[in-house]
């Protein structure tokens, strides 16, 4: 038997740390359950943070091949050293991943390596790979065990050929053609990846378009983007199958509403069609913890499941399954447990697709404010009016954002740019003060900068912008 702890939270990615941190800041004593060999959960070791190492790497190669020369740099020609690019996302896995370590000992919280467990109220169970299984007393239980890839019924994922975005981290071989099923946020991340990298890159999508669940127009112009890059796009179709054959895989792809499958031979298939909540081995069952239709545990608006003094946060429970989501649930549930008044608008999360554009969103769309009804006034700025932006060859993409049409009040903001992934936090810092459109465009900003282009959509809530 360890020792009583105040709090027990099992899984340690950015819902589960975050929490441990927060609580053990606030004078709790914290104990973490993980069953991986490093903690940081999906977010650190195989997701947000080695995507982007990669994205990074490979957008400078892509750069380095179609933008330097018209810089005035003449190189010879970008070389891939692939092994280098990937050595370089493992250490920077490995840089994040000890830092948790670091962040665990200074706040004095106590880690239990191996699966947690619900056992009788007030228990956690510890089940090590190797060993004895351990029991944590424990006033209160954060379940944070997040979300693994969604499977394709019948199609065997090997990590090799048939991939998630797990092995997509870590091809040793750049694809000849790869394909991707699902033109979601994964699909279009990994798949620039290795697009820039040399890949043919088609990507099949179930729906008639891509990045369901953001604002159309920018979806609609992300897409003649990446068309633009080389992606090919089949929207409207499934994957019914894929054969491993020795020449590569053959996949047969039929339109969604049925009609006749073609074949498309390629070398490499990553499923990118979603993520599924964890709780295999939790114990959710024993302990009578509800789950909805989909699987996400059920929580109250103070996250405590139907299990007195167990709660949940992160991709395990409903909502957008983002790191900063579950790290702003892991804040709410410590203070919560502190007896503050934690806290998580989530008219307020933005959403950012690393790419090159880059795609980010925060509040409501065009779609979500015509369907309940909500009279809006629409500022649009085109970077192509922007000095920054000529100057850094980047006039891709415009600013969108959304104002109640009666108070001026920022409803939503939907940019596709360069960068815009960093510009889309002032709109949202100012939906959180309740700002207006007009309280931005009054907001001096530094120049040259493609934030000016912010403004400018900003001003053009009102009497229009200045540069167009
Ligand atoms: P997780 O990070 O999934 O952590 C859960 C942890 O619980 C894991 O360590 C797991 O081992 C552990 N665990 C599970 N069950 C048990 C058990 N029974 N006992 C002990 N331990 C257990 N989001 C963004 O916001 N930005 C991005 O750029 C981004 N990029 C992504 C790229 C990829 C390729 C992927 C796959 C995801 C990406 N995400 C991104 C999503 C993000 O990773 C998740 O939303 C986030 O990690 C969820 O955090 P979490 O704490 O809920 O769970
Ligand atoms: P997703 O939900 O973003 O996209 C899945 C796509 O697959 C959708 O467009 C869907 O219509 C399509 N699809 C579903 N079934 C299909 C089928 N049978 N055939 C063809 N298409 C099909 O899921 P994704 O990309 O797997 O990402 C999972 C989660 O990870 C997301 O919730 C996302 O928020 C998170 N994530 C976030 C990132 C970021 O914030 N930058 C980066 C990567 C992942």
């Amino acid at each position: 038997m360890a020792d009583k702890f105040d709090l027990t939270v099992i899984g340690s990615g950015p819902g589960g740390y975050v929490c441990a941190v927060r609580a053990a800041q606030m004078g709790m004593k914290v104990a973490v359950v993980e069953k991986w060999p490093t903690f940081g959960g999906t977010c650190l070791n195989i997701g947000c943070i080695p995507s982007k190492a990669l994205l990074y790497a490979s957008e400078l190669y892509a750069e380095a091949e179609h933008k330097f020369d018209t810089l005035g740099i003449d190189i010879d020609g970008p070389r891939l050293n692939l092994p280098q690019m990937l050595a370089h996302k493992d250490q920077v896995v490995e840089s994040n991943v000890s830092g948790i370590d670091y962040l665990f000992k200074k706040n004095k919280i106590t880690s239990f390596r191996g699966t947690g467990s619900l056992a009788a109220a007030g228990k956690v169970l510890v089940t090590p790979e190797q060993g004895d299984t351990i029991t944590i007393e424990t006033d209160n239980i954060v379940l944070a065990t997040g979300s693994v890839s969604a499977n394709l019924p019948g199609i065997d994922v090997d990590e090799e050929r048939v991939v998630t975005s797990t092995g997509a981290l870590s091809l040793e071989q750049v694809p000849e053609h790869l394909l991707v099923v699902g033109a979601g946020v994964i699909g279009l991340e990994l798949g620039s990846v290795w697009q820039r990298l040399g890949s043919k890159v088609t990507v099949v999508e179930y729906l008639d378009r891509i990045l369901p669940g953001m604002d159309g127009e920018v979806a609609k112009q992300f897409q003649r983007m990446l068309t633009k890059q080389g992606f090919e796009f089949k929207l409207g179709a499934k994957v019914a199958g894929v054969e491993k054959g020795d020449e590569g895989l053959y996949v047969s792809v039929e339109p969604s509403k049925g009609g006749d499958a073609e074949q498309i031979n390629c070398d490499v298939v990553l499923v990118a069609i979603g993520r599924t909540p964890m709780t295999e081995g939790l114990g959710l069952d024993l302990a009578g913890v509800e789950v909805d239709e989909r699987g996400r545990i059920k929580t109250d608006s103070h996250f405590q499941t139907n299990v007195k003094g167990v709660y949940a946060i992160g991709d395990v429970i409903a909502g957008p399954m983002l790191a900063h989501k579950a790290e702003d649930e892991g804040v709410a549930v410590a203070e919560i447990l502190a007896g503050q008044a934690g806290h998580v608008n989530y008219n307020v999360i933005p959403g950012v697709v690393y790419t090159n554009p880059e795609v980010a969103s925060v509040g409501k769309t065009e779609e979500e404010l015509k369907e309940a009804g909500v009279a809006y006034t629409v500022g649009k700025f085109p970077f192509t009016a922007n000095g920054r932006a000529k100057a850094m060859l980047e006039t891709q993409g415009f600013i969108k954002i959304l104002a109640d049409k009666s108070t001026d009040r920022v409803l939503g903001a939907h940019m596709v740019g360069h960068g815009v992934g960093e510009m889309i936090h002032e709109i949202a810092v100012l939906m959180e003060f309740g700002g207006s459109a007009e309280d931005l465009a009054r907001t001096c900003h530094a120049h040259p900068t493609m934030s000016e282009a912010v403004r400018e959509a900003a001003l053009a809530c009102g009497l229009g912008a200045i540069h167009i």
